[in-house]
């Protein structure tokens, strides 16, 4: 199995990390992560405190493995995204790791969580906001670059801004997070010096994720041009920079997608969705992820996906997702490797 010193020091079988994926990493999928021996992440997205406890003993019903949840820091039209009620239930559940993504999280926060045994971890696109995280006292920073899905913070390339982030906060260990996808982006992120991989699109494709049917599908059919950068989306979150699968909403308004658009008068819904309870109208841009129960126009919604769509073949199980990974970068590394070495390193012309 492949080991790592973060995989060792956190009890997981292998160096993989579920994304924390608002509305998608549910519990079934976290846990579904964590019994194939790495580390599933809950997607807290805007879920209030006592929404997220029940997400928390949801997971702990389905594994007995280590697991842990993502909180974003940011406020939005529905208020701050985290507040310290969410803290405190984390540290309370003493979850294995919370993950802060978008801004630095107050120092209270990560104080007290430490005080609770639960490692913090900060997702971050940028050296200066690693070495930010690390003095604010994160166990592991999340090299976040800008192949990846979703709310994008990385402003370089993972093979360029992994190494340059794991030389700036050596030892703090470094996750990398997009562009990964198979063994082969696995082995790549772990020889650039990667702890651990953190995956988001590339388990969105697995029957556990709870997301839309038809997302899924779009994901497994999409080639490596077929997502882009964009602000349009979020009337909840304004002007966020995504990584999105390209529809028609996103190219029409390709050239104009600096910020997100105001909303159309008279108000125009794209579809609709449960959130916290009751039927949540989608305005037009919101940045809301399809899942099973939405309804709507899916060329008008956000399909947030990484570049790693282009590596992501079909719809498997998440644990067939974490054993083929670890399979082929092991084979990759022991068996393929040496003989590619011998023949670049060879004397003979
Ligand atoms: C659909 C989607 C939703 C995401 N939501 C979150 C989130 O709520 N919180 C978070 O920290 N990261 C979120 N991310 C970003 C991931 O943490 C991670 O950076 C990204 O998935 C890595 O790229 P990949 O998708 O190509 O694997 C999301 C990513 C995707 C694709």
């Amino acid at each position: 199995m492949l080991r790592t010193r973060l995989s060792e020091e956190y009890g997981l079988r292998v160096p993989i990390v579920l994304a924390p994926m608002g509305f998608l990493s549910m519990p079934p999928l976290a846990a579904a992560v964590s019994n194939a021996g790495g580390l599933g992440l809950i997607g807290v997205g805007p879920a209030p405190p006592p929404a997220f406890a029940d997400l928390v003993r949801a997971t702990r019903a389905l594994t007995s493995a280590p697991f842990g949840a993502g909180f974003i820091v940011e406020d939005g039209a529905f208020g701050p995204a985290t507040v310290d009620e969410h803290v405190e239930v984390a540290a309370a559940e003493r979850l294995a790791v919370v993950v802060f993504h978008w801004n630095l999280p107050p120092r209270s926060w990560v104080d007290a969580l430490r005080r609770a045994g639960t490692r913090v971890w900060v997702q971050v696109g940028t050296v200066e906001r690693a070495r930010e995280a690390v003095a604010l006292g994160a166990d592991a920073v999340i090299c976040q670059s800008s192949e990846a899905g979703g709310h994008v913070r990385g402003v370089a390339s993972l093979v360029s801004l992994l190494p340059a982030m794991v030389d700036a906060v050596r030892p703090t260990p470094v996750v990398a997070a997009g562009g990964i996808a198979d063994g082969r982006t696995l082995a790549a992120a772990l020889l650039l010096g990667a702890e651990a991989v953190s995956l988001g699109t590339r388990f969105i494709a697995t029957p556990e994720a709870n997301a839309h049917p038809e997302y899924k599908r779009r994901i497994v059919g999409a080639g490596p041009d077929d997502t882009v950068l964009t602000h349009i989306f979020g009337p909840e979150w304004p002007d966020g920079r995504m990584r999105v699968l390209r529809n028609r909403v996103v190219e029409e308004w390709r050239g104009r997608d600096e910020r997100t658009p105001p909303q159309p008068e008279p108000p125009q819904f794209i579809g609709s969705t449960p959130l916290g309870g009751v039927e949540y109208r989608m305005p037009k841009f919101s940045c809301m992820l399809p899942t099973p129960e939405t309804t709507g126009d899916l060329e008008e919604m956000c399909l947030a996906a990484g570049e790693s769509a282009a590596l992501t073949h079909a719809v498997t199980p998440a644990a067939d997702v974490v054993q083929t990974l670890v399979g082929d970068a092991e084979s990759l590394l022991r068996d393929r490797a040496p003989s590619r070495t011998s023949r670049l390193l060879s004397s003979k012309r």
